[in-house]
């Protein structure tokens, strides 16, 4: 009982244990001694919630992924919750997505009161577009496409889908600040962009947040009210909420590290390449196919492998912090029994789960380690 109230300290101990990590909170924010003085700020001023620096951050953000709003709230799992529920979502109502993904985006489906119906992924990762069709009945009411890893979706093929078929994109895009599709951010290709500023994020704070994008007015307002209680004034309720608001300091937080994302983005990426072309040789190994027009911003980097389990063994027992991202697909999950889904209803995603591993590429991985981490998987294969 105990591990299940608070195993996630643990968890983050074993995580400094290794040479090359995924978890690099303490370099990200070295400089911290000036995010305190800017809390000083707020709490001399007595601004606690919400207040100026969520405006700002607000502002930052539509400036920056090209929306014309943006509500900051208390974490990506509400920022997907609260749009489902912003768009009139009510039990009965069913919502399509990708069991290729973190429970996060089907929990915040079901706990809107929809079902969760899963549609399968394509080989790079993502929900197939193509298999959506079949999927759609007169009681699906929003889409919800996952970003996975930071490689959006295509957008033109979702927006085909939503207009022909009038459902709502509300877009998962956590992983995918920054990254665009042919010219298109993710976060914009539909009605709703949902982020998280989880502390494992790109743009990360320092405990939970996340915010909207849309550009649709009506929904803007409601979800201003929405997570603040439904509150137009102090004295006067238009409907009732919940308390969902992003916490004061952690936009302190985020503006102060919003500056720098663009350069932290930039290195994620030539990283990422770099595993590119010392992996893309082994034949053991399948990479998503990379293109021009994707520009992936590597949230995680992930690709097949042959013996996935024995490799990542072995790289952990070279230091190496190699993840499974993920290894249960959400129809297999416990929470998804009710749904009535079995093995082998979605075969490309129950295949990702079985041979994805993720390699940190972040910009606190040197390139010396990216050719480290390059050999000892060329090791693996070829000794
Ligand atoms: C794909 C995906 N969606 C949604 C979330 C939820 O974000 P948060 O942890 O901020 O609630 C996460 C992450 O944690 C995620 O990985």
């Amino acid at each position: 009982m105990n591990k299940i109230r608070n195993f996630l300290p643990e968890q983050y101990d074993m995580d400094q244990l290794y040479s090359i990590k995924h978890n690099y909170l303490s370099e990200q924010f070295s400089d911290y001694k000036n995010i305190f003085e800017k809390i000083e700020n707020v709490v001399l001023n007595n601004d606690f919630t919400l207040g100026r620096e969520v405006d700002e951050f607000e502002q930052n953000i539509s400036s920056m992924i090209g929306s014309k709003y943006c509500i900051a709230v208390g974490s990506g799992t509400d920022a997907i919750r609260l749009s489902l529920l912003a768009l009139g979502i009510k039990s009965e109502d069913e919502v399509i997505t990708t069991p290729y993904t973190f429970h996060a985006t089907v929990g915040a489906i079901a706990t809107a009161g929809a079902k969760p119906v899963f549609v399968d992924c394509d080989e790079d990762f993502n929900i197939d577009v193509e298999k959506i069709r079949a999927a759609i009945t007169e009681k699906t009411k929003a889409i919800v496409p996952v970003h996975w890893a930071g490689r959006p979706v295509d957008p033109q093929s979702f927006q085909k889908i939503s207009s022909e078929f009038s459902i709502p994109i509300v877009e998962d895009a956590c992983h995918a600040i920054l990254a665009s599709r042919s010219g298109i951010n993710a976060g914009t290709i539909g009605q709703i962009g949902c982020f998280s500023l989880h502390p494992l994020k790109n743009l990360n704070a320092w405990g939970d947040g996340g915010f909207i994008c849309t550009d649709d007015k009506a929904i803007e307002e409601k979800l201003r009210l929405m997570r603040n209680h439904g509150l137009e004034s102090r004295d006067s309720c238009v409907l009732f909420g919940y308390n969902s608001r992003l916490d004061t300091l952690q936009a302190v937080v985020a503006n102060h590290l919003l500056l720098k994302l663009p350069n932290l983005t930039k290195k994620r990426i030539k990283n990422a390449h770099m595993l590119d072309k010392m992996l893309g040789k082994i034949k053991q190994i399948s990479l998503p196919l990379r293109s021009k027009e994707i520009n992936e911003v590597f949230h995680l980097y992930c690709f097949q492998a042959k013996n996935r389990d024995e490799l990542v063994e072995f790289l952990i027992s070279n230091g190496i912090d190699a993840k499974k991202h993920y290894p249960i697909p959400m129809h297999l999950q416990k929470a998804a029994t009710y749904l009535g889904y079995k093995k082998g209803d979605f075969p490309i995603a129950e295949r990702l789960a079985d041979s994805t591993i993720s390699l940190p590429v972040h910009e606190f991985v040197s390139p010396e380690q990216i050719e480290k981490m390059g050999n000892l998987v060329r090791s693996f294969y070829y000794g």
